[in-house]
């Protein structure tokens, strides 16, 4: 198996490293010629048009570690040629567009998947675990809390859903196996922010999901208190007990007794490379394939539409019709 790389920005550059340590690499795609300092005296072929690289490498899938906004331009190129695509979140700024691709990559059978890596945490995976192993009873409520300050510079403007909650929402529904039925949403520049152009920096949502669930969230990156891990921390209520993610550590509280759980054994410690390759190996689709993930691109939809009109937004769920096309 062999991939092309496209995007040798910093999140580039570490899918570069995986890449070449796992011998997977055939050439790199970068726009900005710049960027070949990264990869010292490696022999790869460096590529600044996309329509080259593809015309001259054998390659059985790329990977698309570009900007948010070209990610479908890229997305459509590989398709073009018939070729797998594992895609950095999120699948597109643009809901529209992202629906449009997951159709297009379904109708095609072109494995597409979107490497959400948050899911691979240990302590995410074992939290998730011990819930599907009954260890609070049912999922009841869920509390988000997001906190860090994070003023990079970057060739997109930021937004705080778009660009990092829509891992936390992935993890909403990755907890509790339901999507989300409606939400509400407040997006925002708190008054500690800094100036950019755009730029949205904290967001408050409340969520319900299948079978009565609600979650709260609230997420800054503008934080000048103590920060939570990316991840963020979580509260999980159930109706025999309730689960703490904190601080990557789990508590499992029953009785209100709190326990650490200190063994993550028995987990599936994969990462997001190793599930794509494994998905094409069994021709089957990938967890957090481009349908799946479009679940949760609709609820960072939803938000904004929720922010934008200042009313509680019903979360229409997208699904593929007998047309190709999808619903909502
Ligand atoms: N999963 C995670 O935890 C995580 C973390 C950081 C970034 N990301 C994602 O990774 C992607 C890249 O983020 P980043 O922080 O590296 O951004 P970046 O701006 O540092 O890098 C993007 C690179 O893509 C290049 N590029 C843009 N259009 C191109 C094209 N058509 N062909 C080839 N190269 C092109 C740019 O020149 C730039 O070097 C984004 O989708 C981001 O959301 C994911």
């Amino acid at each position: 198996m062999k991939a092309i790389l496209v995007g040798l920005g910093s999140a580039g550059f570490s899918w570069y490293k995986r890449l070449k340590e796992r011998g997977l690499l055939a050439a790199v795609v970068e726009v900005d010629p710049a960027m070949k300092i990264k990869m010292g005296d490696d022999p790869f072929p460096f590529y600044t048009s996309l329509e080259e690289a593809l015309e001259t490498t054998q390659a059985d899938f790329l990977v698309n570690v570009t900007s948010p906004m070209m990610h479908t331009k890229v997305n459509a190129a590989a398709f073009d040629r018939g070729l797998a695509v594992l895609c950095e979140k999120p699948i597109s700024f643009d809901y529209q567009e992202s629906k449009e691709i997951v159709a297009r990559a379904a109708r095609e059978r072109l494995p597409f998947m979107i490497a959400e890596n948050y899911r691979r945490m240990p302590y995410i995976r074992k939290a998730k675990q011990l819930i599907d192993a009954g260890a609070i009873g049912a999922i009841s409520s869920l509390d988000i809390q997001f906190y860090r300050y994070h003023h990079v510079q970057r060739r997109y403007t930021v937004h705080i859903l778009d660009d990092i909650g829509v891992h936390h929402f992935d993890l909403l529904r990755y907890f509790t196996g339901k999507e989300g039925t409606a939400i509400q949403a407040k997006l925002f520049n708190p008054v500690n922010g800094w100036q950019e152009e755009g730029a949205v920096l904290s967001a408050y949502a409340f969520i319900e999901l299948e079978g009565g669930i609600t979650a709260a969230y609230q997420a800054t990156i503008a934080s000048k208190g103590t920060e939570t891990p990316w991840s963020g921390n979580w509260r999980i209520e159930g109706t025999e007990g309730a689960i703490e993610v904190r601080d990557k550590e789990i508590y499992l509280i029953r009785d209100h007794m709190a326990v650490k759980v200190e063994d993550l054994s028995g987990i599936d410690e994969t990462d997001t490379l190793t599930e794509f390759l494994a998905s094409l190996q069994e021709h089957r689709e990938s967890e957090t394939s481009g349908q799946d993930y479009l679940k949760t691109q609709a609820l960072v939809h939803y938000a904004h539409v929720a922010s934008a009109t200042g009313q509680m937004q019903a979360i229409l769920v997208p699904q593929m019709k007998e047309n190709g096309e999808m619903t909502a």
